[in-house]
């Protein structure tokens, strides 16, 4: 099989190469990543030699470039570059707009002239909106997103959905909740509160902290989506969630135990504006036709979590100071810049 993975420079996108690449043996990888602030190549050390695996920067919005690549032809593609922040969506939504909703109209379009066989769209519970203290999120739930980044998820994944009726395009839909572990971006809660916990700085909880997230380990997530893109059904939309709800504050509380750091290293912050109180998704139809299911529950991954923040210091301090940077820039400037993207 060849498989073309997008975003696979940032946080799911590389665990998930790691994971194909471990239980895959015959699959041929490409990554297609623009390397934004996210993008880190870092993360992918571990590929490096392997003849199976090829890195090309570009930019999924990029048409001619898009159409050269796919004309290689691929068996597959796992789509997950985006914009993923909720909090830089509020301050500017137009990155969110170009990459999450043009970008994937750009690869489905390419993709449907080419002939693969098989379009994963890593999409996210966010679509949903927010939940009460009760229910859980299923795939015919409604789509109500509140947050820029959310609305511009829900517009790809019907620009993905619409492709499958009209055009009969073999896409899948995947909505997946709260994922953490190895090499994400320390803007997110988890490896933000581990590595400000570990330089002695604030926690900054936002509102009164009774927000709830369904966490997953990254690892489980990338487990769902090699069933998926192997045996699941074309056409259809598949719910990601490891029945992991936890409360920001009871989850910032196991952090800081695991370290053991103090709470009052805690401060309560203005909330996000338009802060989802509560998701929770139901992921049975997953469970019942691909027999999927969580390796361990959140007190083991987190514990996990932690170590692999302790011992891989260097990754998130070059993260911090931005010295993660300069390794990429100096070999792929010239080509950024040069870089044929045309404008929204
Ligand atoms: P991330 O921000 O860590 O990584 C995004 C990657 O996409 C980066 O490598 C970045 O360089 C790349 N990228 C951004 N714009 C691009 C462009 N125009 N062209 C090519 N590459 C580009 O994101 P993540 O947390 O790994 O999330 C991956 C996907 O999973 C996203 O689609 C996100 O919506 C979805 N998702 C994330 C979570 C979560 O908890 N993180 C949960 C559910 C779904
Ligand atoms: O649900 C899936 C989504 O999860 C993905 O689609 C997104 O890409 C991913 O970023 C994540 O979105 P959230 O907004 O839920 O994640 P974040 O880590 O930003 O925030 C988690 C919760 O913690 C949320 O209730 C806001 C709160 N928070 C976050 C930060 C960064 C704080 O209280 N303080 C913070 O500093």
């Amino acid at each position: 099989m060849r498989l073309l993975v997008t975003g696979g420079a940032g946080f799911i996108g590389s665990n998930f190469l790691h994971h194909v690449h471990r239980v895959m043996p015959d699959v041929t990888l490409v990554t297609l990543d623009l390397l934004t602030y996210a993008g880190n190549l870092a993360n992918l050390a571990a590929l490096e030699g392997s003849p199976r695996h090829r890195f090309v920067l570009g930019d999924i919005a990029d048409r001619r470039m898009v159409n050269d690549l796919m004309a290689e032809g691929f068996d597959a593609v796992v789509h997950f570059a985006a914009e993923s922040h909720v909090d830089r969506s509020i301050e500017d939504a137009s990155a969110f707009v170009r990459t999450n909703v043009l970008g994937t109209h750009v690869l489905l379009d390419a993709a449907r002239r080419h002939g693969v066989g098989r379009f994963v769209h890593v999409s996210t519970d966010e679509v949903y909106g927010s939940l009460g203290p009760e229910g859980r999120f299923q795939e015919d739930s409604p789509l109500k997103p509140t947050s820029p980044y959310a609305a511009s998820k829900a517009a790809a994944d019907l620009l993905v959905l619409a492709s499958t009726r009209t055009y009969g395009f073999p896409a899948i839909v995947t909505r997946c909740s709260n994922n953490y572990g190895p090499y994400q971006f320390p803007e997110k809660l988890i490896p933000l509160f581990i590595t400000n916990a570990l330089e002695d700085k604030p926690l900054p909880l936002y509102g009164d902290g009774l927000h709830v997230r369904d966490w997953i380990y990254v690892e489980d997530h990338c487990a769902a989506l090699h069933a998926i893109l192997t045996r699941g059904r074309l056409g259809e939309i598949y719910n990601i969630g490891a029945n992991g709800e936890m409360s920001n504050r009871a989850l910032t509380a196991t952090i800081l135990r695991e370290l053991g750091k103090p709470e009052s290293l805690i401060r309560y912050v203005e909330d996000r504006p338009g802060h989802d109180r509560r998701y929770a998704i139901d992921a049975t139809k997953l469970r019942s036709e691909l027999g999927w299911a969580p390796a361990a529950g959140n007190a083991e991954w987190l514990a996990v979590t932690v170590r692999w923040y302790l011992e891989n210091r260097s990754w998130w301090e070059a993260v911090k100071d931005g010295a993660y940077r300069s390794y990429f820039e100096r070999m792929y400037r010239a080509r950024l810049d040069a870089s044929s993207a045309e404008p929204l």
